[in-house]
């Protein structure tokens, strides 16, 4: 179900499954809001879809040094919990995934959400905010996880620059 031009995608039937972490993280100190929600906002903002953060179940640390102990071994052991499962997604036609990169990879959260969904029809179009890997392997990692999905060109920006960056979302979209 490939649609002709961008703005069909814009005008469909869409959902935003993300997830982000505020608190401290690389090149940006503490903050509040999370990078990629910031992205996550402005995606909906400019198509009205509806949106699900991933939330762990048991929450990373506040301070980066921590944090990143505890992803990387929730990576290698493929285990991480989350609060709530993503639902039913039959209504949408388009879904925006949006992640974090953590070693060229989502975190393990956004993992055990997608996993044992089925994608059938849907149009994937994956979001990341980075510090320099650019969209690391996370298109492929989706592909892999999103079985039977179209996954679309995915949109790289870096976490400390998404503050000022809806036009290229806009465009991007
Ligand atoms: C655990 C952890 C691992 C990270 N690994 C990478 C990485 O491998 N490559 C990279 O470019 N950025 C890496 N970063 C930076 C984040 O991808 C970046 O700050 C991102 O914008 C965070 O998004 P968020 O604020 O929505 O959680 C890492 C950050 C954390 C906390």
């Amino acid at each position: 179900m490939l649609f002709k031009s961008k703005d069909n995608y814009k005008n469909k039937k869409s959902l935003i499954i993300y997830f982000s972490r505020g608190d401290e993280n690389y090149a940006v100190g503490y903050i509040d809001k999370g990078n990629t929600e910031v992205i996550a906002e402005y995606i909906k903002d400019l198509t009205n879809a509806d949106m699900i953060k991933i939330e762990p179940k048991i929450p990373y640390a506040k301070d980066y040094d921590t944090c990143i102990k505890e992803a990387k071994e929730r990576q290698k052991n493929h285990k991480a919990f989350i609060t709530k499962e993503i639902g039913d997604i039959t209504p949408y036609d388009v879904i925006y995934i949006g992640s974090p990169v953590y070693w060229s990879y989502m975190p393990e959260e956004l993992v055990t959400a997608l996993k044992g969904i089925d994608f059938s029809n849907k149009i994937i179009r994956p979001f990341v905010t980075h510090e320099g890997s650019n969209l690391g392997d996370i298109p492929n990692q989706i592909k892999d996880i999103c079985k039977n999905a179209t996954v679309l060109d995915g949109l790289a920006i870096k976490g400390s620059m998404v503050n000022g960056s809806k036009l290229k979302v806009e465009e991007w979209l």
